[in-house]
């Protein structure tokens, strides 16, 4: 792609298992709706089951892809699935792989035109390893994107949040907005995370309900009312 800087958001997590997929599936279809070609990437995925014809699927990948509604193959949306559940640094080095973040931002940047929408879910947190010797957070610099950070509502995300949106501050990058993901099951009822996080982060953050995983929409399209003012406000730059 020509431009240096280009239009998308990376999503990342305070942890792994925390709704990335969903909340980035769910930004997806909304940024779809409004018009957009959206590119979305999971660039390394670990953890991936084997189909048919011996095949790697990555889910979270695929997941995207019916949420974008792109017609991009899964191994351009994911080129490089793994199938331990480990890092993906650590998944690498157990195939014989050498994945450099070069190979991953190059993976990321492949059939991206300057006006498309690039979606980058990274690999478990912002600081998990993703590539040899690099971080979450080395891939979100070296795209130049706008950093979008899923917590889960739970004890103790209140200081997982501070200390992520520190470190997305701290290597110069955007915020582009925190999301508490309301997965459930609550634990005390006093504890009001939505209130003290907005607080302490100076900003309100994006409260997303539990959703029922039994009804036949999937799951990410219950997320799409409370993100639809993010892609609003994406849409719009
Ligand atoms: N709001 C929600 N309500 C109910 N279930 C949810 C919600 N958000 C996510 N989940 C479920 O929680 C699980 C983890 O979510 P998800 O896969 O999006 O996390 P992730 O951060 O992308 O994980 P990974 O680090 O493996 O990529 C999934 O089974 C997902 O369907
Ligand atoms: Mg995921």
């Amino acid at each position: 792609m020509a431009n240096q800087i280009p239009y998308g958001l990376f999503v990342t997590g305070t942890d792994t298992g925390v709704g990335k997929t969903q909340i980035a599936a769910a930004l997806a279809h909304l940024l779809a709706e409004r018009n957009l070609i959206v590119r979305p990437r999971k660039p390394v995925e670990s953890g991936c089951r084997r189909k048919k014809g011996n095949r790697l699927v990555p889910e979270d990948a695929r997941t995207l892809q019916v949420a974008s509604r792109t017609d991009e193959p899964l191994a351009q949306i994911c080129p490089y699935p793994m199938e331990p559940a480990l890092s993906p640094e650590r998944a690498a080095a157990l195939s014989g792989k050498t994945l450099t973040l070069d190979d991953v931002q190059a993976a990321c940047f492949k059939g991206v035109a300057d006006t498309d929408f690039l979606l980058v879910e990274g690999a478990g947190g912002f600081y998990s390893p993703l590539a040899s010797g690099a971080l979450n957070v080395d891939l979100a610099m070296a795209l130049s994107l706008p950093v979008l950070l899923v917590a889960a509502d739970r004890l103790g995300t209140i200081g997982h949040t501070l200390m992520a949106v520190e470190a997305i501050r701290r290597r110069g990058l955007t915020l582009a907005g925190v999301v508490l993901n309301r997965l459930g099951p609550y634990g005390d009822p006093l504890m009001d995370n939505v209130t003290d996080l907005s607080r302490w982060l100076g900003q309100p953050v994006i409260v997303t309900d539990r959703f029922d995983a039994s009804t036949t929409d999937p799951g990410w399209m219950m997320l799409c009312p409370a993100l639809a003012a993010l892609a609003d406000r994406l849409t719009t730059g």
